[in-house]
């Protein structure tokens, strides 16, 4: 990074783009040399506004966190805006992108472009090797387009212009700005709204879904935001040499998992919540462990900072300024 770099933050107002801002701003990044628009100033499913906004804003790099995220229920119920909408979006800013010269650029994908059954920990190549998880295989299918147009545009572009579009994939985020919506929103932030709810009703008993052994990864959205300028701004020789043409993406988890039910112990304790924590075991659980390998990044010398204890504590507190504003 440096003062001469325009940087387009596309998605500043979500969990991930607004942490990328912070993260920004925290480490010598002028406010003047970035970029936003929100949704509604510019929607970037429109290739011709995309267009236009590159060719009079000219960025120097960019950061492409957004996209239409969602639960399970709204993958279910919203399969063609999930696709459509995110392949518009990746397709019109990354060749937005190139027709305006932007030599870097960095895409943030998910761990659900790995197939259902990957051995665990997921590992990068185990992309494209096994059957997508069906509830959100039209947005993993997105995802993984826009891996491959990275590579496309790398492999094409990259010697005759300078092209370097890089990828990374996020395990399960948390933190200031997620969603805490009662019936859409991921498992850490349920819990949050769940656990604080039955805290002030003083509910005796918060059961949870399933048996509690399947285990997860968590990670700060906070170290996301780091890790996404650390893969930014690798020099190209050592990202190269980590990467191959075809196989470029980069995982970023926090290296452990927990089990739901230590998960939801730990939110009850960062809540205040004192009542009985039990598990409805006539829920089903869903795959027992989904953990990305990443010892890619770990040997490019990017490791996780924010434990899972402190990092619920800042979410706990955002969601406190969320409802009482
Ligand atoms: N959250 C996670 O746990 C997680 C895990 C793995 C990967 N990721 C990835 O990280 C990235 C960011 O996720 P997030 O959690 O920050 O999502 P988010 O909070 O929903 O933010 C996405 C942002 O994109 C904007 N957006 C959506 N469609 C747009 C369009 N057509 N034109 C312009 N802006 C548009 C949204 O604006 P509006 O709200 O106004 O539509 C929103 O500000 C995504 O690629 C996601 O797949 C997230």
């Amino acid at each position: 990074m440096n003062q001469e770099d325009k940087i387009y933050v596309a998605g500043h107002r979500g969990m991930v783009g607004s942490a990328i801002v912070r993260y920004l701003l925290d480490h010598g990044i002028q406010p003047k040399q970035i970029i936003t628009r929100t949704h509604a100033d510019l929607d970037l499913g429109h290739q011709e506004e995309v267009q236009s906004f590159f060719a009079k804003e000219k960025p120097t790099q960019i950061y492409l966190a957004a996209a239409k995220v969602g639960g399970i229920h709204a993958n279910n119920t919203y399969p063609a805006e999930f696709i459509y909408n995110n392949l518009m979006i990746q397709a019109n800013v990354i060749d937005a992108a190139f027709k305006n010269g932007v030599k870097k650029l960095l895409f943030l994908g998910s761990s659900c472009i790995y197939p259902k059954l990957a051995p665990q920990p997921m590992r990068e190549d185990a992309l494209l090797t096994g059957t997508l998880e069906s509830t959100n295989e039209p947005y993993a299918i997105a995802k993984i387009a826009g891996i491959k147009l990275c590579e496309s545009y790398n492999r094409q572009y990259g010697a005759s212009h300078g092209v370097d579009y890089r990828s990374v994939m996020p395990t399960n985020l948390y933190g200031p700005g997620d969603n805490y919506h009662p019936e859409n929103s991921h498992v850490i932030p349920s819990l949050i709204r769940r656990f604080h709810e039955a805290k002030v009703s003083q509910s005796p008993i918060v059961a949870i879904w399933g048996t509690g052994t399947p285990k997860r990864e968590f990670l700060y959205v906070d170290d996301m935001a780091a890790a996404s300028v650390y893969v930014m701004n690798l020099p190209k020789p050592t990202y190269d040499q980590h990467t191959s043409p075809m196989l470029s993406h980069i995982n970023v988890g926090y290296g452990q998992d927990v089990s739901i039910a230590e998960a939801a112990q730990t939110i009850a304790q960062v809540v205040g919540y004192t009542g009985e924590v039990t598990f409805d075991t006539s829920k089903p659980d869903g795959t027992p462990r989904k953990l990305m390998d990443s010892s890619r990044l770990n040997t490019l010398g990017w490791q996780a900072q924010v434990p899972l204890l402190k990092g619920l504590n800042q979410a706990y507190q955002d969601f406190l300024s969320k409802i009482s504003a």
